[in-house]
């Protein structure tokens, strides 16, 4: 934990929120931290735990929503839960994560959104999928003042024209492709690269090739900081575990047991007991 942030914990002052140079300036100097949250609670607790951005992805159609894929998630969605998470927000960079179609249409309807995320969502800044393709799009958000985060190689909005949930990178063509699209957005203005599911190699070329931040998820060791979803960190979301995956508690599993004990306890009579009881008026 950063020695300014355990200094404001001791004075009880808010900490000071991260920001886009901040974030940019750490490349080369310290490991960046990234976590999806979809809601108020969550969005505390991962905050209080020191995490630099907190992204509120798409992956929420399917590990808040119970879609199969990330498709179906709307601007209106994304937004409720924007807004949740930025209230449960002191220090960390909220990013929010443009859904499929809401900014590939159009340059005008991509700054139209990205806005909405700043001015309803409450975010600082907006990630959206894609390289060559959404150049403009990048470079016209930029220009209306909101910070863009890019995101490469496995990019879940593509799946049907990827064939689904493959590792990306694997032959020279599609190396060179993702190298020449980093550095693009990187010139097109966003901060900082997602950089999905491609080899540990790959990913360090591209790492030393650009002067931002690149955040891996199943890209390996070398990027500059590192992003997973919340819920396959905590053990929540179990239909599938990608190998990139570290699940660093199984709290599926305990609330399923705490449920249990409630479940049990109600039916045997001995919840509630005389401790969560009011007692009789007093006449
Ligand atoms: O939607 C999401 O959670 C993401 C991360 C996996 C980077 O895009």
């Amino acid at each position: 934990m950063a020695t300014e942030q355990k200094r404001d914990e001791q004075s009880m002052k808010p900490a000071p929120r991260v920001t886009v140079p901040a974030v940019m300036g750490a490349k080369g100097r310290r490991k960046l931290t990234m976590l999806t949250a979809y809601d108020y609670c969550t969005a505390r607790w991962v905050d209080r735990a020191g995490v630099d951005m907190i992204l509120v992805g798409d992956s929420l159609a399917m590990v808040m929503l119970g879609h199969e894929d990330t498709l179906s998630v709307t601007m209106e969605e994304m937004l409720h839960h924007t807004r949740a998470v930025a209230r449960g927000t002191q220090r960390a960079l909220v990013i929010g994560d443009m859904p499929f179609l809401s900014y590939q249409v159009s340059v005008a309807q991509a700054v139209e959104n990205a806005g909405r995320f700043l001015k309803e969502g409450r975010a600082q800044a907006v990630k959206l999928e894609g390289g060559a393709s959404v150049l403009q799009q990048v470079r016209a958000i930029v220009e209306a003042g909101i910070p863009v985060q890019g995101h490469l190689g496995l990019t879940p909005q593509s799946i049907a024209k990827l064939g689904g949930f493959k590792v990306q990178g694997k032959d020279q063509e599609a190396v060179n492709k993702l190298v020449e699209d980093a550095l693009a957005l990187s010139e097109a203005g966003c901060f900082s690269l997602v950089l999905e599911a491609i080899p540990a190699s790959v990913a360090q070329r591209i790492t030393e090739a650009v002067p931002i931040p690149t955040i891996g998820i199943g890209a390996g060791r070398a990027c500059d900081g590192q992003v997973l979803v919340i819920h396959d960190l905590v053990g929540l979301f179990d239909r599938f575990v990608p190998r990139f995956v570290k699940q660093y508690d199984a709290l599926g599993q305990r609330i399923m047991e705490a449920v249990i004990r409630y479940r049990e306890e109600v039916e045997k009579g001995v919840f509630p007991g005389p401790e969560h009881t009011f007692g009789a008026i007093p006449s």
